[in-house]
């Protein structure tokens, strides 16, 4: 135990802040060592707070220098001061102006939190709790000011001086240095303020708001890499007349600009007109980027834009609410994608992703509420629960109410709410109130954690000429949460014939459907007028986030797979058999039997193979087996890594031995021709052929190795080059070798590309991969300071890669505890997010649970561990 534990925090102790900031001035001279803020801050005692409370102000690591009330300097013994707050007893009890001077040095800060240096340029990030390392604040994003900031820098270092809102003056400031003035008139919490400063190049553009409004755009790259800009412009624009048209959300400054950064902690910042990106989410080229990686630019620059209504305008109350902003907008870039590319495979990549990280959270030690009530480091609940699976609850408030009734309800809450800090309960009070509808029960979607599972139980009455489905849901415990309550699940549904069709859904002499909501623990829907035995299709579109365990047959299911007019049920049908079949398969493995063959898979299969099958992308999707953290999920415990991917690797080489001419002839057929363009219908293609090259490749043969290795070496394109790398990467051969040692000499030098070699190299399912990676980590290319570098070979050696990350020795375990530990006080946050690879131990065979608890034990001995790992490592033991 650390002496120094803070208490953790909790929802129910939420109070107003006892003073509120109205405007802030911030005047920022830079220097690389001793950079100094002066913050002049007009604060008021707000009427929601006490009578005669102190003023403490948060900081972080702060030197403060001077401080002064209404420009009467206080003194010392006027002030309660340390790095990490500064109070004052008895302030003044009417508005008043509080001056204070810190220095911060950007250069030392390792942490990537407030004000810091990445590549030679100045750059902040403050969500959640960064502002407070660069002057003394309130901190909490229910005070929402207007930030006026001067910034003055050396020109010939800084040309580019940014900051939030609207560029209102520059200059020159004598000796070198110059300044600029950015207002931004939208009052805001202290979490999206940003600073932006340095020599950069810039991309230009315009946009005309449906309002006539003319925004200029701007994209800043690092010099020289301007070209590679010029895709995450053009998502920008399709980004604000996407949320012109879908959510008549207009954008509402004059400049709207993007900053493309090499370090940086997460994806990428909504920061008030000033985003602040991750560079891997804004550099695209063909030369250089994958069609994955157009895909998330776009998707990631969506996200950040619709946060300027969904976050900015609208922002949340305390961090607790963290889901009312990012829920809410990754279910908007969701729906921006689907949009803008296939709606069903974007829901098909969706769950998958879910299914793998949400899941896997919901159901180990880390399991939270998608609002949760309390919280020792806020960093650490920026999870795949508060954000996937809160979108996944907005999604089923839409399907549970409908669009209209769901669109009324987001106007409301635009038109109600702009300019305010809100809660969960003033959200859905919007949706309430359009639909009539009591949310109550609907709420527990918030504060119960855990994956609800729902058993189906069918039965057709030929006599009756009925179908009655009976549905049972239970939530398992969770830390911390026993006894858990019904929740309101949208069960969308259809009942398909024999010829194919949906059946009209008749319930007690009516029509009804095609979704109905399960509310109580078990429901009873009797369906009449059914002529004949229906194969039901269940949850269509995954209309809700639960786990479903149904006694649908095989055969019903293989039906399904090829007629349901749902394409994601089509998906989904296929998926189940492939999984019952893997589960079988492992048992086998284990028992040192071998694995049955499944020839209807193959033909459930092969319908992506088909060249009547238009759209590739949705083929590739259908191509793809279940992962193998698919398969450990749903054995759930004694998981035996090792075993799983034998049994998924031996019914990939059935799949080749069966589909072998037809998988060639597809591969042929997708052969690349025209030039590289990355629109969804050219990159579908290439995801299907190289779906079929993997099986192609299985289990090592020789020809589809030769094969992958020609895609390699004559890709005119990044997509083909780094995915026949993939392919080659799973099996020891020389043709293995020379493609890596390939990839190094031509593209070593460039970081982002660097990285995807890691990726693939941390990801190969060998033995001797743990020795790489150690490898790789001593080498120059390597920076264990970049995020990026360490997420690359250390997060996917982690997180993508089952086999090694759990060897049965345990090195895997050690190997990764030992990064963590090493970067457990130069940047905690990252450390944290690497533990993230345990989030399972406790579902693996005796043998490696104990050795990955040995891990986490050894850390939570570690002397100084950071609030973030500490946090981690304490409730992953619990
Ligand atoms: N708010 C960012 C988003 O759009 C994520 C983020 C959180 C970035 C914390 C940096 C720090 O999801
Ligand atoms: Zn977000």
């Amino acid at each position: 135990m650390r002496a120094e534990d803070p208490r953790p925090v909790r929802l129910a102790e939420y109070r107003p802040s006892d003073f509120l900031i109205d405007a802030v001035e911030l005047d920022v001279m830079l220097d690389p060592t001793a950079t100094r803020v002066t913050a002049r801050l007009r604060l008021r005692p707000n009427p929601a707070g006490r009578d005669n409370a102190a003023l403490t102000l948060d900081g972080d690591d702060l030197n403060l220098v001077s401080a002064a009330i209404d420009g009467d300097p206080l003194r010392v013994d006027d002030l309660d001061v340390s790095p990490s707050s500064l109070t004052i007893a008895n302030p003044p009890r009417r508005p008043f102006e509080l001056t204070v001077t810190t220095l911060v040095d950007p250069s030392a800060n390792t942490k990537l939190m407030g004000l810091y240096r990445s590549n030679g340029a100045y750059c902040t990030q403050c969500e959640a709790e960064g502002f407070r390392r660069i002057t003394y604040f309130l901190d909490r994003p229910d005070v929402l000011a207007v930030y006026t900031i001067r910034i003055e820098g050396s020109e010939a270092e800084n040309p580019v001086l940014l900051s939030n809102g609207n560029l209102v003056e520059t200059g020159a400031a004598g000796e070198g240095r110059h300044f600029a003035v950015w207002h931004d008139p939208h009052p805001k919490p202290s979490y999206l303020f940003a600073l932006v400063a340095g020599d950069l190049g810039v991309v230009e553009d315009q946009f005309v708001t449906m309002g006539g409004r003319k925004v200029t755009l701007k994209v800043f790259v690092e010099h020289g890499k301007e070209d590679r800009a010029v895709h995450a412009m053009e998502s920008i624009k399709a980004s604000m007349r996407w949320d012109e048209e879908a959510f008549g959300r207009e954008y509402d400054l004059d400049v709207f600009m993007v900053v493309a950064v090499s370090y940086f902690n997460m994806g990428a910042m909504e920061n008030k007109g000033l985003n602040v990106f991750n560079d891997k989410y804004v550099l695209a080229s063909p030369e250089t980027a994958t069609d994955g990686d157009y895909a998330n630019i776009e998707a990631i620059i969506a996200h950040e834009y619709f946060h300027n209504w969904t976050g900015n305008r609208i922002t949340c109350r305390d961090w607790f609410q963290l889901c009312l902003k990012e829920g809410l907008t990754v279910f908007r870039d969701q729906e921006f994608t689907a949009d803008m590319r296939s709606r069903p495979v974007k829901r098909i990549s969706d769950v998958r992703g879910l299914r793998s990280v949400q899941f896997a959270e919901d159901a180990g030690p880390l399991a939270h509420p998608v609002r949760p009530e309390v919280y020792a480091e806020i960093n650490n609940f920026y999870t795949p629960t508060v954000y996937e699976k809160g979108a996944e609850v907005i999604r089923m408030l839409k399907t549970w109410i409908g669009g209209d009734a769901f669109r009324a309800g987001m106007d409301l809450y635009f038109d109600r709410h702009d300019g305010q800090a809100c809660t969960i309960e003033q959200f859905i009070a919007c949706f309430a109130e359009v639909s009539g509808r009591d949310f109550s029960q609907f709420l527990r979607w918030y504060s119960q954690a855990g994956t609800p599972e729902v058993r189906i139980a069918t039965a057709y009455d030929a006599e009756a000429r009925t179908f009655t489905l009976d549905a049972a849901q239970s939530t398992p415990a969770t830390p911390g949460q026993h006894t858990k309550l019904p929740v309101v699940i949208p069960l969308a549904l259809g009942l398909v014939g024999p010829d194919g069709r949906d059946m009209p859904l008749v319930v007690g002499g009516a029509p009804a459907g095609p979704v109905f909501a399960l509310t109580d623990e078990t429901t009873r829907i009797v369906f009449e007028n059914v002529e004949q035995r229906p194969a039901p299709s269940l949850f269509r579109n995954f209309s809700a986030p639960v786990k479903v365990v149904s006694d649908i047959a095989d055969d019903d299911l293989l039906f399904l797979a090829a007629h349901d007019s749902d394409p994601f049920n089509r998906w989904q049908a296929a998926q189940t058999v492939a999984l019952r079949h893997l589960v079988a398969s492992v048992a086998a493995v284990r028992s040192g039997r071998e694995p049955a063959d499944e020839p209807r898979l193959a033909e459930a299969l092969s319908r992506a193979f088909d060249p009547a099958e238009s759209d590739c992308a949705y083929a590739a999707q259908i191509a793809a087996l279940p992962s193998e953290g698919d398969v450990a999920r749903e054995l759930g415990e004694d998981v035996d890594p090792d075993a799983i991917h034998a049994a998924r690797g031996f019914l990939k080489s059935a799949m080749r031995r069966r589909l072998g001419p037809q998988l060639l002839a597809a591969y042929e057929r997708l052969a690349e021709t025209g030039p590289y363009s990355p629109d969804a219908a050219s990159a579908g293609r290439r995801a299907l052929k190289v779906a079929a090259l993997d099986l192609l490749a299985a289990g090592g043969e020789r020809d589809g190795i030769a094969r992958a290795h020609a895609l390699y070496s004559g890709a005119r394109n990044m997509t083909d080059r780094v995915m026949a790398l993939q392919v080659l990467s799973l099996h020891a051969s020389p043709e293995r070798e020379d493609a890596l040692a390939d990839f190094a000499r031509v593209y070593g030098q460039d970081p982002l590309l660097l990285d995807k070699w890691f990726v693939i190299q941390a990801s190969a399912p060998l033995p001797d991969t743990i020795d790489r990676v150690e490898t790789l980590m001593a080498s120059p290319g390597f920076d264990i300071r970049n995020p990026n570098r360490v997420r690359s070979l250390i997060g996917t050696f982690g997180a993508g890669n089952p086999t090694q990350f759990n060897r049965p020795d345990g090195r895997g375990y050690a190997f990764v505890a030992g990064v963590v530990a090493e970067l457990n006080a130069s940047n905690p946050q990252v450390a944290a997010r690497l533990l993230g690879a345990f989030r399972t131990w406790r579902s693996l065979e005796p043998q490696r649970r104990g050795k990955a608890e040995a891990a986490l034990r050894g850390l939570a001995d570690m002397p100084r561990l950071s609030a973030d790992v500490a946090d981690i490592v304490r409730r992953a033991l619990a």
